[in-house]
């Protein structure tokens, strides 16, 4: 069976380093393994226009950034399909069939969408577009026979119900669709990220983020103004590792050769916090630290951007011709679907025989 890699971002702001760390960075490894088959890489604008119905500009914005983000990252269009959501109208006519398979309380269910509803303050008028979504993406999904899903861990509930909806369909209509694996980020403190202040989430509401084409100066000033420790006031005070966002993005960004480069009096993120725990190492060393090692990493995905920006007509192509490749994949999986269903009236010959044959031995 091929190996088939599908996944996608909502178009509601730049990307910063939660969804670096979180989704994109293995993408681009998956993709440069050459282990997949094929790679499709989604701009989910419908999806985000479910809760942004009002906002239909920011979202249009939106679509280029993110689009400009995927290929400074390393996004490669010759090995990955880069499309947009609301290019592939197959995928709403799935969803449409799906809903059939899906009840009402299962999607109350959802912890995502549960805590969605909450930090929207839906709760009284959640609109029904925005309710139904994770069927939504369970058609993103098997539209294009995904095995591999590689996401955040606020995406496992999604790729749950997808599943289900993957068996229920079979087991309705015959096999037809495949069912996908999630792919989580293998290290801890990348399964999510948490923002500048210390808050759970990084995200664009709360401003707490470092987005992949923040500035040098931003990087720097937002580095040094991370929370950490509030009871490590005097350098020589023992320090808390725990919610210690400092060093959660160390867990995330640094590597052993970042030592030997910025920190030679150390050998390892172990000795470091040790030292943190024990007391005498104070947070400006430790932000500094870290500050290099962001602007190493966020300096060459920058400065591709930046080169991208001076040809969008070039990035508004790629994006074109991503989403004829898309349509016409999403297209023969919606052909499958609907012959499974037996909805395929006109193509089905021997129905029409037999329709006939029924009027004839009426009438005799
Ligand atoms: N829900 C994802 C997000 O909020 C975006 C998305 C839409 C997606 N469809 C998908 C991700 C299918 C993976 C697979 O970022």
């Amino acid at each position: 069976m091929s190996k088939i890699i599908l996944t996608g971002d909502r178009p509601t702001g730049r990307l910063h380093i939660g969804h670096y760390v979180g989704s994109l960075q293995r993408r681009v490894e998956l993709q440069n393994s050459g282990e997949f088959d094929q790679i499709f890489i989604m701009i989910a604008d419908a999806q985000a226009l479910t809760d942004n119905a009002d906002n239909p500009e920011k979202v249009r914005q939106n679509i280029i950034e993110v689009a400009l983000d995927y290929l400074a990252c390393g996004i490669d269009p010759a090995r990955s399909t880069i499309f947009i959501q609301s290019m592939i109208p197959e995928l709403t006519e799935l969803s449409f069939y799906y809903m059939n398979l899906v009840t009402v309380s299962r999607l109350q269910r959802n912890p995502t969408v549960k805590s969605e509803i909450q930090a929207r303050n839906f709760e009284a008028s959640i609109p029904v577009g925005f309710f139904t979504y994770p069927i939504s993406q369970a058609a993103d999904i098997t539209a294009f026979k995904a095995t591999t899903v590689p996401v955040g861990e606020d995406q496992a509930p999604m790729l749950e119900q997808a599943k289900e909806i993957v068996h229920k369909f079979n087991s309705v209509y015959g096999e037809t669709l495949v069912e996908p694996k999630i792919l989580l980020p293998e290290n801890e403190a990348c399964l999510r990220l948490p923002g500048v202040d210390g808050n759970a989430k990084m995200s664009k509401s709360l401003g707490n983020c470092i987005y992949l084409s923040e500035e040098p100066e931003d990087i720097r000033r937002k580095v040094m103004s991370m929370y950490t420790d509030p009871n490590h006031i005097r350098v020589e005070d023992p320090g808390s590792l725990e919610g210690n966002t400092v060093f959660t993005y160390l867990d995330a960004f640094c590597r052993p050769e970042h030592f030997e480069k910025y920190l030679p009096e150390y050998t390892s993120l172990d000795e470091l916090k040790a030292h943190y725990q024990r007391g005498g190492l104070g947070d400006v060393k430790v932000k500094k630290f870290l500050n290099k090692i962001l602007q190493e990493t966020l300096e060459p995905i920058r400065n591709r951007r930046k080169e991208l920006q001076k040809d969008i007509f070039a990035v508004y192509d790629i994006l074109k011709k991503g989403s004829e490749k898309a349509e016409q994949v999403a297209a023969q999986t919606l052909l499958d679907v609907k012959d499974a269903m037996k909805i395929n009236y006109f193509s089905d010959e021997a129905l029409i025989a037999q329709q006939q044959e029924r009027f004839n031995n009426k009438e005799s």
